[in-house]
């Protein structure tokens, strides 16, 4: 009943013409489909708030569908729900709250054509990321069942003097707000509200505004898994209007949060004024990471670990890369290739099987990515840059740039989108550069590219990040290798994918019985 087997799933592979045409087949069935999403309450479709139609970040001309809005007092009802049906869920058997995940994981792999249809035309996501994302939500989902059974299914006996008996257990702590960014629009939504629900909490499950549609289905597939109506609620909305009516509610004992650090630190700033009970706050927020290369580092490799740490997934993931810092000695060549892939690079259709880079989120990120662009074209300091096919004219696109920069201080904000800056550094002033990087304040991802094993590890011991790859590419943590997750700006931990994530989700208890 506890074992430990389980492997991560296969996805698929684009490059076998036998397994991508039919799984193609299948997405395109979904070409002309328009979901319609409405907040679910209790299990209820309500109406209320405001109708939103979504478009696609691909051509504006497509319409993928409609979200009803949450308002604010639906979304107090919601929490009403969620804290009465918490007794019940609680002390529901962990091994049943798990077999849901479990088989929630086996409808989201039936569903993989639907849902990789909804990342690509709700998400701008291409088809590889699809396939990666729809992966990492089952995996989160098997995962996050098997460290329950094995954690949390029975309690643990303590030592005790004769005629006492003591022992230790994990539960859920009440209702879990989980608020989730449009970059993950599956995989991160479910793996908070996965890990609230197996620990035994009851969830409020909180979308981003731009990717609500298929958090909308994953919900709906939640309840086919056998998650009690009243123990999870979709409230698709407005960030502001659910945040202010729920995060200063004394009954929610609990935020899971991933998305801007700006928001993380306001979310905060409400809980510490609230004048009950501790919440428990876990935010996994923004990146400024750095790659550092040496003059050891093979150039080729550098480069293709670059390419794609900076631009997959058109360089919104927080994972990745935002600055290079290259040895002198090897720069000119480094940049030279990046010019090179850059003008390669297929940027357009998501549903196309070779765009390397597709669309923006939307009209603001575009608007915001291209106007810092500009600044630094003012500037003269674009370095290489791609063109943009005209397909790209009704999106939101930004062409994928490197900019040079004089010093990491230049970097200011994340800039959450295709831009890789690059910044020279001399032999003798490594240190300099692993203090500028520590001096950002955010702690997330970190490339290192060298041959000479000891000046890898003296830049992994001496960087605060959470997560250090060497001579790879620094994006795409897997489930249970790669537990993921940063300090500082970038979050408070633990890691999503990780031993630990579970655990902060649950309270302990103990319990003495004079036999
Ligand atoms: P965001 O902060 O704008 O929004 C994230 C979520 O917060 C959305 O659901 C939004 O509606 C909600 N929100 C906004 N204002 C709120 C408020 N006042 N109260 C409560 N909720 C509110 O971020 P985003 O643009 O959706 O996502 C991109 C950011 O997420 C980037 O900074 C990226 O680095 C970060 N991110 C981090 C990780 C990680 O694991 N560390 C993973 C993915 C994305
Ligand atoms: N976990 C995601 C990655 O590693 C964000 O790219």
């Amino acid at each position: 009943m506890f074992g430990t087997e389980r492997s991560n799933s296969q996805g698929y592979n684009l490059s076998v013409a036998f397994e991508r045409e039919p799984l193609l087949n299948s997405i395109r069935a979904f070409d002309d489909k328009q979901w319609q999403l409405k907040p679910i309450i209790n299990g209820k479709a309500v109406d209320g708030g405001d109708k939103h139609p979504v478009l696609s970040p691909f051509d504006q001309r497509q319409v993928v569908g409609e979200v009803t809005w949450t308002c604010a007092e639906q979304a107090l009802e919601a929490l009403d729900v969620a804290d009465k049906a918490w007794f019940g869920w609680n002390r529901t058997a962990v091994v049943e709250r798990a077999a849901c995940l479990d088989r929630m994981a086996d409808l989201m792999e039936k569903h993989t054509d639907e849902l990789m249809a909804l990342c690509a035309r709700e998400a701008g996501k291409s088809l590889q990321d699809s396939i990666d994302e729809i992966r990492e939500a089952v995996d989160f989902c098997r995962y996050y069942a098997q460290q329950a059974r094995q954690n949390m299914a029975l309690p643990t006996a303590l030592p005790g003097p004769t005629g006492e008996s003591n022992e230790h257990y994990y539960e859920g702590r009440g209702v879990f707000l989980c608020i989730s960014p449009w970059n993950f629009p599956l995989a991160i939504f479910m793996g908070q509200v996965v890990a609230a629900l197996v620990a035994g909490n009851t969830v409020l499950a909180k979308p981003a505004e731009s990717t609500s549609l298929i958090a909308g289905r994953a919900i709906e597939m939640l309840y086919e898994a056998g998650i009690p109506k009243d123990v999870l609620h979709y409230l698709p909305g407005s960030g502001a209007t659910i945040g202010n009516a729920l995060v200063p509610d004394n009954r929610v004992t609990g935020i899971a949060f991933t998305g801007s650090t700006e928001t993380a630190q306001l979310i905060n700033r409400t809980l510490a004024e609230r004048d009950g009970a501790l919440a428990t706050f876990i935010a996994e927020t923004g990146g400024q990471n750095a790659m550092i290369v040496d003059s050891t580092a093979l150039p080729e490799q550098v480069v293709a670990d670059v390419m794609h740490s900076a631009f997959a997934s058109a360089g919104q993931r927080c994972s990745a890369l935002r600055v290079l810092c290259v040895q002198d000695d090897i720069a000119d060549r480094i940049v030279t290739l990046i010019d090179g892939a850059l003008q390669r690079i297929e940027i357009g259709d998501p549903q196309h099987y070779s765009t390397d880079c597709g669309p923006v989120i939307d009209d603001k990120a575009k608007t915001n990515l291209t106007s810092y662009v500009e600044r630094w074209r003012a500037a003269g300091r674009i370095l290489a840059e791609a063109q943009l096919p005209e397909e790209c004219a009704h999106g939101h696109f930004v062409a994928p740039v490197a900019i040079g920069i004089s010093a990491l201080s230049d970097l200011g904000r994340e800039q959450f989108g295709p831009v890789l800056h690059i910044y020279r550094y001399k032999a003798n002033e490594l240190d300099k550069v692993i203090a500028d990087i520590n001096g950002t304040g955010y702690g997330l991802t970190l490339g290192i590219h060298s041959r000479n094993e000891a000046t890898a590890a003296y830049i992994e011991s001496r960087v605060r990040v959470g997560n250090c790859y060497v001579n790879r590419n620094q994006i795409g943590a897997v489930v249970g290798v790669q537990p993921f997750g940063g300090r500082g700006l970038s979050g408070t931990g633990p890691k999503a994918g990780g031993p630990n994530y579970l655990k902060r989700f649950a309270t302990e208890r103990v319990r003495t019985i004079n036999t």
